[in-house]
Order: structure tokens, then sequence, then C-alpha cells
């Protein structure tokens, strides 16, 4: 296809916007899928995707379009992950295309979410049309919400395309836009092969699947090419595009986005962002910005059942495969056992993998606490990166440490605004800004990342009835009065509960991590003293008084089925429990200790 033929964009919204019912529409209306092939959420591949209603990896379709004015275009939609964990990902498909459709819901407006991606767009230089969805509603208000996107975007929206992805209305409208307002690629067919890594996953048949934008050059099926950044070679063995099933073609030309397989084992030997060239005569120059993703979030995961580490280490390896960004060691903890230690792009990735080694394995895990990268001065000069509370060293042989800083934007509606103030100054946070845009106030925070990690985004959802909408961007690392808290349950330390935490607020935590963990673990036999320290210094206490509940207490007459059942719901209960030293203490209780009320 010519380069005045071919339009590459992509979708940015907000979550819930709409943009996968768009998506979909205008591969129906294009007739790329037949009807009867149509499932819903064509593009959300993965079932957690479509469960949890997120997008997570980058997805694309080429679509054919005849425009009004008669002539034949190729469509390619790269779709993007809408999460801010994958902001990275986000960035490079961007970078991938040359215009994007702002989608914003006009029964809501712009959130949180929507600005961090058009912020992306904007940074990619591309051309954005406006789109407000979801005109089929009651509540719709689309001047409103065009003004909202003028005001806070600083985009003229006054030709916003009105659509329902539901019924259909505007859909046509949005094609021709796409035709007529985003500019077509650039690049030239004759140079060396320039091509992006766009996205790289794991296919069962035919081994890693790189998705790529050409940018110069021809990419030919039985070429050999280059990955620039580390130099490694391989052999073409199919080039293709996606419609959105998989369509063998002999080569793609610049401006066309499409897949090569080259026999490529790991999805770690492609790095996103990396430039593919030819092997010989290949590009001098890599493109742009290339960097490979960092984990910035790690915790220990460990199976409930000791014996099951081995399918663990199975069910990891497995999902590594598919994620160069997900990291992970073999941990050993004195209270845990056998486990590992993996890093996360944040927490949502963190939850999505737990979720699928819980759930697609089926071995019960105990996470524990999510910790961010420390960087940590020792007295003698050397500097070393903590991941893991456990491996604190000794204070006395610390010169400082640093921690991880994010700027957070929020967009909330007037009335939470300062519920929403008060929880980001009780975690540390610093307001760099504060403006309106309508009824809504938009404010950004300098917040330490460790205090965001744990429950900040589910206190957010509580104070403001789930109106809030966030999103961050790491900035780099600041001094602070940092300290390991450990927790001693029956006088043994658990090294699975211990937490980093500023000095000044040791104390809160400390209580109230012990207060919950009183609550949510069982009475024994005995006394248990449930103690926070730091560097052997108690700074909190409770006591768990000695008592064992009897459950059949209450079966008074000889129901013996009954009995039973009573005491099979108990060893039930028993099995999510893990024991320390003479102490049960159930699985939840990691995670549970730690949130903050
Ligand atoms: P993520 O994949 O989570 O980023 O969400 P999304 O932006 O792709 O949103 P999605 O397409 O999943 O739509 C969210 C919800 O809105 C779904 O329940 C859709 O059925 C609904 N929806 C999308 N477009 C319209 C519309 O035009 N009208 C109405 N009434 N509902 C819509």
């Amino acid at each position: 296809t010519d380069l005045a033929h071919i339009r590459n964009f992509s979708i940015v919204a907000h979550i819930d916007h709409g943009k996968s019912t768009l998506a979909d529409r205008l591969i129906q209306e294009t007739g790329t899928v037949q009807d009867r092939d149509m499932k819903e959420q064509l593009l959300d591949s993965m079932d957690i995707e479509r469960e949890r209603g997120i997008t997570i990896k980058a997805n694309t379709v080429r679509i054919d379009y005849t425009a009004d004015n008669g002539e034949q275009y190729v469509l390619n939609l790269i779709d993007t992950p809408g999460h801010v964990d994958f902001a990275y990902e986000v960035s490079r498909s961007m970078r991938a295309v040359e215009g994007s459709l702002l989608v914003v819901d006009s029964t809501q407006g712009v959130e949180a979410q929507t600005l961090a991606n058009v912020y992306q767009a904007i940074d990619a230089d591309h051309e954005i049309v406006p789109v407000l969805n979801k005109i089929d509603l009651p509540a719709s208000d689309c001047d409103r919400v065009a003004e909202q996107i003028e005001d806070v975007i600083g985009i003229d929206a006054s030709g916003a395309i009105r659509v329902s992805a539901k019924t259909g209305v505007g859909i046509h409208e949005t094609l021709e836009a796409i035709v007529h307002h985003l500019p077509a690629p650039k690049g030239e067919r004759d140079a060396p092969l320039k091509a992006m890594l766009v996205d790289s996953w794991y296919d069962a048949y035919l081994g890693v699947i790189v998705l790529v934008r050409i940018m110069d050059g021809v990419l030919k099926k039985g070429m050999r090419v280059k990955f620039m950044s580390n130099g490694t070679l391989h052999h073409v063995d199919r080039v293709g595009v996606f419609r959105p099933g998989m369509q063998m073609v002999d080569s793609l030309g610049p401006g066309e986005i499409g897949f090569l397989t080259a026999s490529i084992k790991q999805v770690r030997d492609t790095r996103v962002g990396d430039t593919i060239t030819n092997d010989r005569n290949g590009a001098e120059k890599a493109l742009p910005g290339f960097k490979p993703a960092q984990p910035v979030v790690f915790c220990g995961l460990f199976p409930v059942d000791s014996a099951e580490f081995e399918d663990l280490r199975d069910a990891i390896d497995k999902l590594a495969l598919n994620d160069a960004s997900f990291s992970f060691e073999m941990e050993t903890s004195a209270a845990l056992g056998f486990g590992f230690r993996c890093g996360f792009l944040g927490l949502l990735h963190l939850e999505v993998i737990r979720d699928r080694i819980e759930r697609e394995y089926d071995i019960e895990l105990i996470t524990t606490a999510p910790s961010v990268v420390y960087h940590v001065y020792m007295k003698d000069g050397t500097k070393h990166e903590l991941h893991n509370p456990a491996d604190m060293p000794d204070l006395s042989k610390v010169d400082h440490l640093e921690e991880p800083r994010i700027k957070a934007t929020i967009l909330v509606p007037d009335e939470y605004l300062g519920d929403v103030l008060k929880l980001c100054q009780d975690r540390r946070g610093i307001q760099l800004d504060l403006s309106y845009a309508g009824q809504r106030a938009m404010v950004v925070y300098d917040l330490p990342l460790n205090e965001v990690v744990f429950d900040f985004y589910d206190r957010l959802k509580s104070v403001t009835k789930g109106y809030a909408s966030f999103d961050y961007q790491m900035t780099g690392y600041r001094q602070d009065y940092l300290v390991k808290m450990s927790i001693l349950v029956n006088d043994e330390p658990v090294d699975a509960l211990s937490v980093m935490v500023h000095r000044d607020r040791a104390e809160t935590r400390g209580r109230a991590m012990c207060e919950k963990l009183k609550e949510l673990i069982p009475r024994h036999m005995f006394k248990i003293p449930i103690q926070a320290a730091i560097g052997g210094k108690v700074i909190a206490r409770e006591t768990l008084s000695a008592l064992r509940k009897d459950v059949t207490a209450k079966c008074y007459g000889g129901d013996a089925t009954r009995k039973r059942k009573l005491l099979d719901k108990q060893k039930a209960g028993k099995k999510k429990m893990r024991q320390f030293g003479k102490v049960d203490i159930p699985q939840e209780a990691f995670i549970s200790a730690l949130k903050m009320d």
C-alpha cells in the first residue's frame, strides 16, 4: 500500500469510556470480521482482561476501508493498555502511530487516565480527533464535555464526533475523520530497514510473535534481521498482519504495522521499543527513546502449601515467558519457606499475575506486603537497591536511604476535595497544584510511592464513593527518614510482615498493624503477644488472650451430622493458615494487616 492510503492510529480513553466497544464497531462497520464471528470486545483477548474490563497487552488490527471519496484505505489500529502500570507500553504504541481518537464518555467527562494518555499522544506529536461516546444515554451532555476537553486538555473540541459505540451512531463519521484528519505516515522504502518493536507475546504454536511498525525499508519473509539493543540476529520465518486473525503476507513496507516470527523462544529476548534492522548494512542509528521497562513494586509469592513450590515455579516460568516486565528470583523466608521475590510494573500488574497463578494454575498463595525499591547508601560509600525489607542491612552501617516519589494527578468532584486532600496529606504528600474544571477539581501531588502501593487507590475510591480518578508517574528518588519495622508474633519475628516506614509514622502504623493482626489471628490455647519493633525496640504491642473457640459448643443434643459439618468447616478454614512457630496465621493477614483505615 502506498503511504498516502495508510492511516495508523490508537484510541485513548479512560477505563470504561468505551474504547473496546468503539474498536469493535469500527471493525464491524468495515466488514473486517463477519458479524457472526464478532464476539464482544474482540481486542481484549485474554479472559482475565475481559473479566476485569481492562486492556493489558497492546493489540492491533488492520482494517480495509473504502471512504466516501471512493478511495481504498488501510487503517491500522493499535490498542493501547489503559492502565498507568503500563505507561511505557503506551508510550511505545503511541510512537508507532500518527494519530489518536480521544474517546470521552459524554455522561462522565475527562478523567485522570484520559489526561495521562492524551499527554502521551501529544508528546508523540499526534493529530487528535475527539470522540464523545455514549450519546444514547440520557445523561449524555456533549456540550459540557466538549468544553471541558478544551479547558483541561487545551485542544479544539468544537468538531468532536458524537458517537454511540453501542447503537452505531457516528461510526461512519469516525472512519471518515480518521481518513481526513489524521496524517499519512512517512518513511523511505529504499532506506535500510528500521522497524520498531511495539510489543511481543508468546504463542504456543509460533513461538514469540513480534508486533512491529515499519519506519523505513521493507521487512520480508526469509531475511535476516538484527535487534539493535542486544545485537542478536534472527531469521524471519513469517511476516503477517492482524485482521484481527493472523494473515501471512510476503512483506511489510514503510508505514505498515504487522508482525514477524523468527523462532524466538522467550519474550525476554525481545524488548519493547527496540529497533529491528538488516543484519548487514543495517541502520546506523536506532530509533530514539528505547528503555527496558523496570519493575517498581516487589513482593514475595509463597505457596500456602509448601508441597506446591515446584508447581509455583512452573507457573511463574510460564507466565514470565510471556511477560518480560515481570521479574522473579527465588526467596527463602524463615516464616514462609521457599517462594519467589517478584517484581512488577505496578499494583495492577501484581494483582493480575497473582490472580492468574491462583486461577489458571490453582495454587493458593501468600502474598507478602508490596514494597518499592529503596536506594540504600552505606557508610562505606557503597549503594544498594533494596527490594525486600527483610534484606535491610544493619542500621549502624547505613548512612541514609532514598525512596521513589511520584507525581499523582487526581480528578474529583468538588464535594470530595477535602477528603482527598486529607488523604494525600496523611500519606506524606506535598501539594503541587490545585485547579478547577467545571464541577471538578484537579489536584496534583508529590507523593512517596511507598504510601501509594498499598491501599491508596482503594482508600481514594472509598472516600470519594468511586468518583475520583487517579494516575501517576515516577519522578525520582529523594532522601527521607525511613526505617524497617518488624512484627513479632509470640516473640518470633515474622519476616514476611516487615515493612519500611517513615520514622514519624512508625508508631501509628505499628499500632494499627498489631491491632489488625489481633483481629485476624485466631485465638490459641496460650496467650500470644503481637509486637511491632524497630531495631529491637518495641514500639507497639497487643496481646491475644488464650481461649480456644469451641465451634461445636452450639450443638447441644446429639446432632452428629451437624457436628461433623462444623468440624469439616473448621478444617477447611485451617487450610488457609500457615504455622509460625506455634502460631497459625491466616493467609489474608499478610495483606490485611497493612491496610490503614
Ligand atoms: P477498558 O477496556 O477497561 O479500558 O474499557 P473500555 O474503555 O474499552 O470500555 P468498554 O468498551 O469496555 O465499555 C465500557 C462499558 O460501557 C461497557 O459496559 C460498554 O457496553 C459500555 N458502552 C460502551 N460504549 C457505549 C455507548 O455508546 N453507549 C452505552 N450506553 N454504553 C456503552
